[in-house]
């Protein structure tokens, strides 16, 4: 059959990878603004007339029935990394397609490579260095004490000479640093555009896919926090890891957004040092190191993160506003659930801040989206306006309504074990939590069930 190529014009938005045969300012898929840029696509017509990552014949494919096929769980390789491994869901699974993702210089090469460094016992790896040269990559390495004949490494940028590699050269996992950096040369787009990285993913998921290598691809976010290039990526991937931290501080979470083989709730949590990232193990200990005592306006609350409670500390600061408006500034709280809860204070309970600004922080960068924060809220809010301080073993866990009920709380056992732990002796619940406590566990502590605002404020004054 006669071939014939055709070179195709299209616009593709790159936040979505929505496609259209004309330019158009806003995306009709995902309503971003100037994000379609031009590709140029071509199709060859006739036997070849195929998509790069399309299987090679129309061979009838393998039928098996579902109990035929094996699933054994227990197949999980550990990668040396709790935290890690917890994020994962327990290990990596073979064939697992795992995305990383997260702000530049955050440490999304170092986990990988740290974690080559133990997986490399039992494991043949394929590293593929597209960002940094070998020798960056050597030297990271040493930094990092990371060392083996079982970590094979391959510049190449070329999608379809590393689909090539892997075939040949049977690696047992394989890492892409980044996705962004491949190319597929049939493809005229530039390297990064939508559809190479689409298509290279998509090309090197096939050859992982069919032999159980479990295939760790990192990916760069843009500005936004998306992940940069198409939200398509996030639908091939099985896992998608997201690796967060404020820059200027030294621990970094690690969050899974989409998992198919675990919890997505789960976080890793880990310190950037000299050596590496180190796990940490206690993060409700690091996150309240060198907090002050006997200071008005903080108040300790537990959330959860996935299975793990995790104590913070909220801070506020009401001052007097000395322009026309008052300011409300929150870091780290929602802004309009934090003027909900200033309202409700001035409603129910008197304590009018109308003429005041008022700064919330959270402590450590941390970001809370539990409504089981409000009451600590609350309280450091008083606590700093009538300046006297909560007693510094105090734990406060409750939502709190427009009525300024306190509602109650899931997994009020765990957050107060957690505390415990660490020393608190003084709890103020909602009151329909408490019966769901059983004191006797905790004889050093002292519990405040309480229904309304009004109620724990008495608590925190005994
Ligand atoms: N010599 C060093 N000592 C201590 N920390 C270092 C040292 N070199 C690098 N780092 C830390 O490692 C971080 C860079 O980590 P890494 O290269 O893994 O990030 P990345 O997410 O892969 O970045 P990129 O997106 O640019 O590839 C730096 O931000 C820094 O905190
Ligand atoms: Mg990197
Ligand atoms: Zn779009």
């Amino acid at each position: 059959m006669a071939q014939k190529t055709k070179v195709k014009t299209l616009y593709v938005c790159s936040q979505c990878g929505y496609e259209s045969p004309k330019w158009l300012g806003k995306c009709p898929e995902c309503e971003s603004w100037n994000t379609m840029t031009e590709e140029s696509r071509v199709t060859v017509s006739g036997s070849a007339g195929r998509s790069i990552s399309a299987p090679p014949a129309a061979l009838p494919s393998e039928v098996r029935s579902l109990e035929a096929v094996s699933a054994d769980e227990s197949v999980r390789y550990k990668t040396g990394m709790r935290e890690l491994d917890r994020v994962l869901g327990g290990g990596i699974v073979p064939g697992a397609a795992i995305l990383v993702c997260g702000d530049p210089g955050i440490g999304k090469s170092t986990i990988l490579l740290q974690m080559c460094g133990t997986i490399q016992r039992d494991l043949r790896i394929l590293y593929v260095c597209g960002e940094e040269s070998m020798r960056q990559v050597k030297l990271r390495a040493n930094r990092l004490g990371v060392d083996g004949g079982n970590i094979l490494m391959t510049a190449s940028t070329d999608a379809e000479q590393l689909h090539e590699t892997i075939l040949q050269n049977k690696p047992d996992l394989v890492i892409v640093d980044s996705i962004q950096t491949l190319s597929i040369r049939s493809i005229s787009s530039s390297c990064g555009s939508v559809t190479q990285v689409r298509e290279c993913t998509q090309l090197l998921m096939n050859v992982c896919k069919s032999s159980e290598i479990p295939l760790f691809v990192v990916g760069h976010v843009n500005k936004d926090g998306g992940i940069a290039g198409p939200k398509v990526l996030e639908h091939m991937v099985d896992t998608v890891l997201y690796f967060e931290g404020d820059r200027n501080l030294s621990y970094r979470i690690l969050r899974s957004i989409k998992n198919r083989f675990g919890s997505t709730n789960e976080i890793g949590v880990f310190q950037m040092e000299e050596g590496g990232l180190h796990e940490v193990e206690n993060p409700s200990e690091m996150l309240l190191a060198g907090r002050p005592l006997d200071v008005s306006g903080t108040c300790i609350t537990c959330l959860m993160e996935g299975t793990r409670p995790l104590l913070v500390e909220v801070q506020a600061l009401v001052a007097k506003t000395s322009f026309g408006n008052p300011r409300r500034i929150s870091t780290g709280f929602d802004y309009n659930r934090a003027a909900l809860l200033i309202a409700v204070l001035e409603k129910r309970a008197g304590y009018f801040m109308g003429n005041l600004d008022v700064f919330l922080n959270i402590a450590g960068g941390m970001r809370i989206d539990e409504p089981v924060a409000d009451l600590a809220v609350v309280l450091a809010l008083v606590s700093n306006l009538v300046d006297r301080p909560i007693h510094s073993k105090l734990l406060a866990l409750g939502e709190v309504g427009l009525t300024g009920e306190v509602r109650s709380a899931s997994h009020v056992a765990q957050r107060v074990g957690e505390a415990y732990r660490l020393g608190f002796d003084t709890f103020v619940l909602p009151r329909s939590n408490l019966r769901h406590i059983d004191q006797s566990q905790f004889p050093q502590a002292t519990f405040y069930g309480v229904s309304n605002i009004s109620e724990a404020f008495r608590a925190i004054q005994k």
